[in-house]
């Protein structure tokens, strides 16, 4: 494996490992984005997947929150979408109205369109873009690197964008389960294979991306998508042992999953990342004492003016404690957001937990 610079700022390591740290560490989800002019100059003049697909471009953009605030984290920038590309589908980002399939799945005879991809030749942009933005860090903060859930990225696939209820995805779980059990396993295998391919590139940290669990209930999470998300925990955390490589820690964050927190909990995972609509008093009821927690501050909070970002700072400190947390917001952040608002949410968290 690659030589990479000496990590200087270990905060979200040493707490997603249960360690402890010498203030909470803290990161924003879609902290690299468009509440950013810097990020807006570059995307005016860039496709947004041509830009995820060139390391150099994707490299100065998950470098950009860095440079302005005192983040403990950088993300890769990249897209949950990109795996359902390297299956095949074509996908668009379209500016004002997100993803955009060319060709949903509709039948289950659809799964047959799907190539199974390799995975080091067709995400090679990914493994790339990491190992260029690791060496570009020079150790500052440690690099996340993520994949989309399988019943995420299944609903996607079908839906063929956003959706307000996935009712054509959730038709599948109902009507054709065997095909849907085909098309999650197709989703997981590519996915343990492209999270150890990030690793190798140099991500040290994994979080997956169950962003669409809200619409499921207990009984097709547990059927769907929880098998699924054990299974690439245990199976990349195995492979990585199986190459000589350092075990990752690894995050689960399944939005609107309180149903499910528990299994989660005693999922293998090492972080639960929470959204905002749960207190994190109840979370960590239900999840138990050895994983750590991720979250959850309501992302339109940063709407408020600065002290009333700084009382629920103190607040979150309070309820989730300082150890085995790390902070960030219940989704990501919006495209109207002032940057200054980010700035005070990190050095609050920061302020507030220093020993
Ligand atoms: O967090 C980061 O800064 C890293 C980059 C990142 C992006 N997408 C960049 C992005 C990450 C981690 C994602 C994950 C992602 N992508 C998820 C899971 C997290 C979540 O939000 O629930 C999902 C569901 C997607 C799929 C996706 N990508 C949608 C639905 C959209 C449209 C909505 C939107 O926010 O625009 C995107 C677009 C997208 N992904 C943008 C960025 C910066 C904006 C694209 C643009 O510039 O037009």
């Amino acid at each position: 494996m690659a030589q990479f610079p000496k990590l200087l700022n270990d905060r979200l390591l040493r707490a997603a490992r249960g360690e402890s740290v010498d203030a909470a560490p803290v990161w924003v989800m879609r902290q690299a984005g468009r509440y950013l002019p810097e990020f807006r100059e570059m995307r005016a003049e860039a496709d947004f997947f041509k830009i995820c697909q060139t390391p150099e471009l994707a490299c100065e953009i998950t470098l950009q929150p860095i440079r302005r605030f005192e983040l403990d984290a950088a993300i890769i920038f990249s897209d949950i979408l990109v795996v359902p590309q390297a299956l095949g589908m074509k996908v668009e980002m379209k500016p004002g109205v997100g993803p955009v399939f060319d060709k949903p799945l509709v039948n289950p005879g659809d799964i047959d369109r799907l190539t199974i991809p390799d995975v080091n030749t067709v995400l090679k942009y990914v493994f790339d873009a990491i190992t260029l933005t690791r060496h570009k860090l020079e150790g500052k903060v440690p690099l996340i690197g993520f994949t989309g859930a399988p019943w995420t990225l299944m609903s996607y696939m079908i839906e063929g964008g956003g959706s307000k209820t996935q009712s054509k995805a959730k038709k599948w779980l109902y009507q054709h389960p065997e095909a849907s059990h085909k098309l999650l396993k197709i989703i997981t295998d590519v996915n343990v294979e492209y999270l150890v391919g990030q690793v190798r590139a140099g991500a040290q940290l994994l979080q997956v991306f169950e962003s669409n669990a809200e619409y499921l209930g207990p009984v097709e999470f547990s059927k769907f998508a929880l098998p699924c998300l054990i299974e690439i925990n245990r199976r990349v955390k195995d492979k990585l042992v199986a190459e000589g490589l350092d075990i990752v820690p690894m995050t689960v964050f399944a939005k609107g999953a309180h149903y499910a927190l528990a299994e989660l909990g005693g999922s293998g995972y090492d972080v639960v990342g929470l959204d905002w609509t749960i207190d994190p008093t109840e979370a960590r009821k239900l999840v138990g004492p050895n994983v750590t927690l991720q979250g959850n501050l309501d992302p339109c909070g940063l709407y408020a003016p600065s002290t009333d970002i700084e009382a629920r700072v103190k607040m979150m400190v309070q309820q989730f404690g300082r150890d085995r947390w790390i902070a960030n917001l219940g989704h990501g952040i919006y495209p109207d957001m002032d940057p200054e608002s980010v700035e005070t949410f990190v050095n609050s968290i920061h302020s507030h937990t220093k020993l």
